[in-house]
């Protein structure tokens, strides 16, 4: 089916919008390269919970399955009378192990890029644990936020879904020496995805049932949608491969013939074969992200992993 779109002067590109200004830069780039951050408006954060149930995406089960199976452990690691801030929140459906096992939890702050999504999960978050004062900040937490500092509870980040894994290890390193300052006194639990059998990363970034590739193709559907782009969806195709020496998941978008696509007045170029690189996914194994984590100023304290994914409890302290 062709996305061709066109606009009318409502629906002209913005050129302030920061997703048009990066695709813009992105595309022009060689290679050409777009940031994952842009997946998850409404229609890519309902793909991702999607992707989030398929057989062959296992992060979610596994780390699910951690969570509830150590759940007393972590609490006594974390302690009580707690604000947890979520980072990348979405659908907030892990929190609920954490409000479920830890002592007296106090106040939530999911931070989320996608506003209706958060909103919708935080309306029955607050309606299941009426007791927890819930406060959802629409943001990008990939940038540096001024968080609204209450009094003077601990505070504990929760990074669930291995999404560090979508920042390259400088800008980890860089974006968890951040969370130190935000943090202090308290500490982060984080999963982390851990290196494996690159047939089974190989699965979990190609399903059978095709939802990745939709996600994947979905940045360029936004585009049509948001900024009045003319990508024809059938012109790319997903392709995600494992590399057992960086560690990490890439996924593109493949030309499938030479085409030129109009983003506004620009007009983007794109040969046979050639990719859009859309996002990386890091492995780590225990040792390694530990040694990511000491080097941001955290003190690895506990992980608790079944060999497929990891969770890590990072002290912090005061
Ligand atoms: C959000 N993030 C951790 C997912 C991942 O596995 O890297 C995004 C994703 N991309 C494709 N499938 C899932």
């Amino acid at each position: 089916m062709s996305q061709t779109a066109t606009w009318g002067k409502s629906e002209a590109p913005n050129p302030s919008s920061g997703f048009f200004r990066d695709l813009i830069a992105g595309l022009q780039a060689l290679p050409k390269t777009v940031s994952p951050k842009y997946f998850y408006d409404d229609a890519g954060s309902a793909l991702f919970d999607e992707i989030c149930n398929l057989p062959e995406y296992y992060p979610t089960r596994k780390e699910s399955d951690l969570l509830a199976r150590h759940g007393a452990s972590i609490a006594a690691h974390i302690g009580p009378d707690v604000d947890i801030i979520e980072f990348g929140a979405g659908s907030v459906i892990k929190i609920r192990h954490l409000f479920e096992t830890l002592d007296r939890p106090r106040r939530f702050t999911p931070i989320d890029i996608s506003g209706a999504h958060l909103h919708a999960s935080a309306a029955i978050l607050r309606a299941d644990y009426p007791g927890i004062e819930i406060r959802p900040i629409i943001a990008d937490f990939t940038q540096p936020l001024a968080l609204p500092i209450r009094d003077d509870a601990r505070r504990v980040g929760f990074f669930p879904g291995s999404s560090i894994g979508n920042f390259t290890p400088a800008e980890a390193l860089a974006f968890l020496t951040r969370l130190t300052g935000v943090l202090r006194g308290g500490g982060l639990l984080i999963a982390v995805d851990l290196i494996k059998d690159p047939a089974i990363l190989h699965a979990a970034y190609n399903d059978s049932a095709g939802v990745t590739a939709r996600f994947n193709l979905n940045l360029l559907a936004r585009a049509n949608r948001e900024l009045g782009a003319d990508f024809n969806l059938d012109g790319f195709a997903h392709y995600a491969f494992y590399h057992p020496v960086l560690n990490r998941i890439e996924m593109h978008l493949i030309s499938r013939y030479a085409q030129k696509v109009h983003l506004g007045d620009v007009t983007i170029a794109f040969s046979e074969g050639e990719s859009v690189h859309t996002e990386c996914s890091y492995k780590y194994s225990v040792a390694g992200f530990q040694a990511l984590a000491q080097a941001a100023g955290f003190t690895p304290a506990q992980v608790w992993h079944d060999g497929w994914m990891s969770v890590h409890w990072l002290e912090l302290p005061g």
